[in-house]
């Protein structure tokens, strides 16, 4: 089911909070820029809000999101509902650094807002890495230091932001990066 972003700023806006407003149609706009098949088989790390998995969601795309067991980050349930979403997004528990799924699962696996809180980063893109596609998309999203800053207004003890490129080790991956005022985006793609 498609549904505009503007709706889900309406319905949404107050309960996600300011890191939302800050990034929605950067979010909204990169997942779009990519033009992934609706068929695609999709990934979303951390689930925290659903914020990430509402915005593949209303593009009319199927998600798997997860976070490790009982840590329950948020209420991620009453926004989906609100905006009838139940069906498309599916909820498994799970560490990003020991992914339960086969090599090659995915085409397109995303990380909102996640990297900097898990603490064994290199393991993470290893585990990404093996679990997408060969034509597959790693797309980890993370606010820079202005965007840190706003968040620390409501959230004093935010940690620093972790930059993906620092933790990449061996592995063989291409990246751009996209960037508005608070966040970038760093889109990997397998050699
Ligand atoms: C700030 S929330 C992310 C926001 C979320 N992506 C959204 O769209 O609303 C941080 C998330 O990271 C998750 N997390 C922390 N350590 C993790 C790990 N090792 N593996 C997977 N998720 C982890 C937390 O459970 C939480 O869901």
């Amino acid at each position: 089911m498609r549904i505009a972003l503007a709706e889900v700023k309406r319905k949404c806006g107050s309960f996600f909070g300011k890191s939302f407003e800050l990034v929605a149609d950067f979010l909204y706009n990169v997942v779009s820029d990519l033009k992934l098949k609706k068929t695609s088989k999709f990934l979303d790390i951390g689930t925290g809000s659903g914020i990430m998995s509402i915005i593949l969601a209303i593009q009319d795309f199927k998600i798997i999101t997860g976070e490790p067991a009982g840590d329950n980050w948020a209420d991620w349930q009453t926004p989906v509902k609100s905006l009838g979403l139940e069906k498309q997004i599916s909820f498994q528990p799970f560490r990003a650094e020991a992914l339960p799924f086969n090599d090659a699962s995915f085409d397109a696996i995303f990380i909102f807002g996640s990297f900097h809180h898990i603490a064994e980063k290199t393991l993470t893109l290893q585990e990404c890495s093996r679990c997408l596609k060969a034509t597959g998309v790693l797309v980890i999203f993370e606010f820079h230091p202005k965007g840190i800053a706003l968040l620390r207004k409501e959230i004093p003890n935010h940690p620093d932001a972790a930059n993906p490129l620092d933790y990449l080790g061996q592995l063989q991956l291409s990246y751009e990066i996209r960037s508005n005022e608070y966040m970038n985006a760093y889109i990997f793609h397998k050699k």
